[in-house]
């Protein structure tokens, strides 16, 4: 049965990541730097919402976030772990998403792409914005966010962080896609 928060709401999906300047988003099995104040803000963006994973940012994170949900993405039917709520394609995912928010009957309307690269790739053209970590670094190999066309984007420079003596200069961006208002 539908609810009324099911009826009135209109989901939006948000992208949220932090990448290096060649597009580097970590090395497979975690980040590549920390950076203060990062983690706190990533929370406070997130918070309340669902966060649609791949299986493998799940074993990078080893538990579920406090007061979000985490939709895991895998193609192995066996898998489950504490925590985590299963989805085996990019629809089922949206769906649980949506399932969870209904359920915590609140007003969120926000789905949030969590990555990691595979993720990224899977959903990027269902987001209406991206919350942006730019790291002013370039690693050698590791993860990339896909090569979209930045043009489509509006940006808005939020924040210029200096180059600590161990973290690198680092940028808050908010992108709003311009085409046309994206829902899910
Ligand atoms: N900098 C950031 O903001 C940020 C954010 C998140 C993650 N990361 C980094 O990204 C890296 C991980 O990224 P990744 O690309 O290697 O892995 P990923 O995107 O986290 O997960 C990939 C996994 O998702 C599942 N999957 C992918 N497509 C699917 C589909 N269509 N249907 C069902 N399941 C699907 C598969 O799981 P199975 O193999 O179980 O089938 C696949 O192995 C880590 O280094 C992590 O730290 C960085």
């Amino acid at each position: 049965m539908k609810t009324s928060y099911e009826d009135t709401r209109k989901y939006q999906m948000i992208c949220v990541v932090a990448m290096a300047n060649n597009r580097v988003i970590g090395d497979g099995d975690g980040l590549v730097w920390h950076l203060p104040g990062d983690l706190p803000r990533v929370k406070s963006i997130t918070m309340g919402c669902p966060l649609i994973m791949g299986r493998r940012t799940w074993s990078s994170i080893g538990r579920a976030l406090p007061g979000r949900a985490s939709i895991v993405l895998t193609r192995d039917s066996n898998w489950k772990e504490n925590g985590a709520i299963v989805a085996h394609n990019f629809s089922d995912a949206i769906t649980q998403s949506k399932r969870w928010l209904v359920q915590q009957q609140t007003k969120e309307n926000r789905l949030i792409l969590f990555g990691g690269g595979e993720i990224y790739s899977l959903g990027i053209n269902f987001c209406q914005e991206i919350e942006l970590t730019k790291v002013d670094v370039s690693p050698g190999k590791g993860v990339k966010f896909p090569n979209i066309n930045w043009n489509d984007w509006d940006e808005i420079k939020i924040k210029d962080f200096a180059p600590g003596s161990d973290y690198p200069g680092f940028s808050y961006r908010r992108y709003k896609y311009k085409k046309n208002t994206r829902y899910v």
